[in-house]
């Protein structure tokens, strides 16, 4: 399974598919790592493993993907030879003509137990709304935002004492378990 990857961020969930990849317990490639941050720490991790990199022109908007861009970044993952994408931190909304060029095969890793907190900073919805649990979910990308249909989920406790910041660390920590192995689920189906 040859795997595209766009992210935002620091790309822990990029490094953790590369370690179980490693390890041999994904049966998968890596052949391009694209960001819209051209400062961001994925696009450093991807170079420092050879793999190819690049930037996401989105013409200056700050939030949103124009049709432009995303036609780009299709054409970039097509020429990559991408089967699979998976979004690791990617902060804009992909929609088509993105999603066209790969039916039921984006994905999508999320800090919480959708369909409950979507959007930004799921780790602190979660502790505003004093539940006991959450958790992490991988799910393929639709239209809408954090909607599409559910691959895999893992439980995470929100603790006694726990701050935002000792949250999204457990969860990061279930996260990095849960993205291999929902492409290694994906990739069989
Ligand atoms: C993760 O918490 C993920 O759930 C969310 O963005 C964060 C990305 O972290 N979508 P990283 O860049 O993979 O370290």
């Amino acid at each position: 399974m040859v795997l595209g990857v766009l992210g935002s961020g620091s790309g822990s969930n990029m490094q953790a598919i590369l370690d179980a990849i490693d390890a041999g317990a994904l049966d998968a490639r890596i052949a391009i790592a694209l960001s819209d941050n051209p400062d961001a720490f994925i696009l450093e991790r991807a170079r420092k493993r050879g793999i190819e990199t690049g930037i996401i022109d989105c013409r200056g908007f700050r939030t949103k993907f124009p049709e432009e861009a995303q036609q780009e970044t299709a054409a970039r993952l097509l020429a990559a030879g991408v089967e699979m994408v998976c979004l690791a931190g990617f902060l804009r909304l992909v929609k088509r003509p993105l999603l066209d060029a790969f039916p039921s095969r984006i994905l999508n890793i999320h800090p919480a137990l959708l369909p409950a907190f979507p959007g930004l900073e799921s780790w602190k919805q979660a502790l505003d709304a004093g539940v006991s649990e959450t958790g992490a979910t991988v799910h393929l990308v639709d239209e809408g935002m954090d909607t599409g249909p559910v691959i895999l989920q893992e439980r995470v406790p929100v603790l006694p004492g726990d701050t935002a910041e000792s949250l999204h660390a457990r969860i990061q920590v279930a996260e990095h378990r849960l993205y291999p192995a929902a492409i290694q689920k994906l990739a069989a189906t």
